[in-house]
């Protein structure tokens, strides 16, 4: 097995899939665009969601990357020597292209040639479906392991809880997937029937590569329905590879966190390795760090605040805050730490240099923030713990007070109470925070917990009514107007772009009015593909760093509106209905916020 570093994985790989035709294509914002379901990416599959289901990609119909991800369901378990926030996926694509019959050889060539990972045929292990109602048993892929030379007792069929892959929410692209494993313990591995994977103790397997032979659309009645087109989605997780390629016990371990390790112990005096409970709040500061300083330093970077993207990076920075403390990290030490990360990071993803005067002072502020109410929030957390049984229930109104006066995020209590073996009455805080503020965070928890949407015609309409909005406001308020982010759920459209001060009520009326004269003229929403170069010449406006390769989707309704953008779009304007601005926000000194809607 090959000894690699972060920057060799990726560069093999993508060379790999180079030199078998595919485009590389940059990694896309750790914001989903218009996606109402889920707050940040969580699969280099995520972002090509439209081309599996049959779009046109620019760049071709085979790609690959290094996807940045962000996966927060098990925030509580970073600290442990596995669980990340933040990841790296390597990945490829065939939309509609190649399918099993090249994948599986080249996996195979990957995994085992000494050109890239070497790692021995015999410690290979792969997974293949069972079978069942929906779709049959997956024989072909067992047979095109067998014929590259993996062992037949070592490929496994697993049902659909193991082999099958997506959607990543609840309807959308999926299908049935083999998984490659490295074998770290022959002796168990050798116990085992093609039925017994999941009986091998755990370690005997390490998971590191993952193909999903895409051919199904998963419907809102639970039905899979054939797609358009057979599509190949892979995903490999760098850290983790990284981890078993060079033997270690953890991904904290590999040269990703090298510096910023060094940059810890420098500022508390303290060993990675020391304790066991040392070497947790190391962790989580690493993790945290890193996962705060790819959402300040996206190209759509986002601030902390107490509501969806924003309320999870307050949930991170804070919980950082609160485990240095545990190792005496002083005050001001996370954008230290950062720094250390965005010069590992810098030539993969130049956004952060780009961002990183944000980064710092976002972090610096939120710190700032949390250290002046933290040292007494303990203190009254430990009063309120005291005066409780053991095994006691902290109430709702009790922990919206110490998220409301001491800024403790319920989940950090929640955290905090576990460790006494106590525990928060949550329905009582979701009520107490909801008779406070007049509305639940229950709306931004079931994005957090669910998965894509379909792109139905009601959002698809927003994301038109977007660009006309965008579009408007740079006739009516400035010309220098840009997007600064854009959310769309079924209700509304949210656009933030860089202004000084509210709409007028004059400017509003005229906004809507321009809008709905282009509705009203029915005009043809036009896509076509064109070189970047060629894009910006033509006038067309959009987030340059984070497009796709060399060609782009350029979007134009007449000459009222030109964007570079990924679609989907309304066919005409004629479809939207009537556009009406329901409100506007304050995000920031220079950033305002619109939320519309569209009525018939
Ligand atoms: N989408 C697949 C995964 O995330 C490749 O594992």
């Amino acid at each position: 097995m090959k000894k690699l570093t972060s920057e060799t994985l990726r560069q093999l790989y993508l060379q790999f899939f180079k030199s078998k035709g595919h485009a590389v294509i940059p990694s896309a914002s750790l914001i989903p665009e218009n996606d109402p379901t889920v707050l940040f990416t969580t699969a280099g599959m995520h972002p090509l969601v439209p081309y599996l289901l049959g779009e046109k990609h620019p760049a071709g119909n085979r790609l690959c990357d290094v996807q940045k991800c962000v996966r927060t369901g098990d925030i509580d378990e970073v600290g442990d020597s596995s669980h990340c926030t933040f990841f790296e996926m390597l990945g490829n694509w065939s939309l509609g292209d190649y399918f099993k019959e090249k994948m599986i050889p080249w996996s195979f060539e990957f995994l085992t040639s000494p050109e890239y990972l070497g790692i021995p045929v015999k410690d290979i292990a792969v997974t293949c479906f069972a079978g069942d109602k929906d779709c049959p048993k997956d024989e072909e892929s067992a047979k095109l392991w067998r014929e590259c030379g993996i062992l037949p007792e070592n490929i496994y069929f697993l049902p659909k809880s193991g082999n099958w892959w997506g959607p990543a929410g609840t309807t959308g692209p999926c299908g049935p997937d083999t998984e490659m494993h490295v074998i770290r313990n022959h002796a168990e591995a050798d116990k085992l029937g093609e039925y017994d994977f999941e009986k091998a103790p755990a370690g005997t397997f390490l998971e590191i590569w993952n193909d999903v032979f895409m051919q199904y659309n998963k419907t809102a009645e639970g039905s899979y329905e054939p797609l358009r087109q057979k599509n190949v989605d892979t995903g490999m997780g760098l850290e983790r590879t990284l981890c078993i390629l060079n033997g270690k016990s953890s991904v904290y371990e590999t040269d990703i966190f090298e510096k910023a390790i060094q940059s810890i112990e420098k500022l508390t005096g303290r060993k990675y390795g020391e304790s066991e409970e040392i070497t947790r709040a190391f962790r989580v500061v690493l993790d945290h760090v890193r996962t705060a300083t790819f959402m300040l330093g996206d190209v759509k970077g986002i601030a902390p605040s107490n509501t969806d993207q924003g309320y999870i990076l307050r949930r991170i920075i804070r919980r950082a805050v609160r485990f240095g403390r545990n190792i005496g990290l002083p005050q001001g030490s996370l954008s230290k730490i950062s720094a250390t990360i965005i010069d590992k990071y810098a030539e993969v993803y130049p956004e952060l240099v780009k961002n990183s005067g944000r980064v710092y002072e976002e972090l610096e502020k939120e710190e700032n923030k949390f250290s002046k109410t933290l040292q007494q929030g303990i203190r009254e957390f430990d009063k309120v713990v005291s005066a409780l049984p053991a095994g006691g229930v902290i109430d709702g109104v009790t922990a919206f007070h110490l998220y409301d006066t001491y800024g403790f995020p319920v989940e950090i209590t929640g955290e905090m109470a576990r460790e006494k073996g106590m525990t928060v009455d949550a329905k009582g805080y979701e009520a107490a925070y909801a008779e406070h503020q007049a509305k639940s965070r229950a709306g931004s928890e079931q994005k957090f917990a669910c998965g894509l949407a379909d792109h139905k015609e009601l959002t698809t309409n927003l994301h038109t009514a977007t660009h006309l909005l965008h579009a408007a406001l740079k006739k009516v308020c400035s010309p220098d107007i840009e997007q600064r982010g854009s959310n769309i759920t079924e209700e509304r459209l949210r656009f933030d772009f860089n202004f000084a001060r509210k709409l007028t009520p004059e400017e509003v009326a005229e906004v809507e009015r321009l809008i709905n004269e282009q509705i009203s003229l029915d005009i043809p929403v036009v896509m076509r593909e064109m070189t970047l170069e060629q894009a910006k010449a033509e006038g067309f406006t959009g987030l340059f760093e984070s497009k796709y390769g060399e060609k782009v989707k350029t979007y134009s309704i007449g000459e009222f509106s030109k964007e570079i953008c990924g679609g989907p779009h309304a066919e005409k304007t004629g479809l939207l209905g009537k556009f009406k601005i329901a409100k506007q926000e304050n995000v920031s000194a220079g950033v305002k916020r619109i939320k519309a809607i569209l009525t018939k």
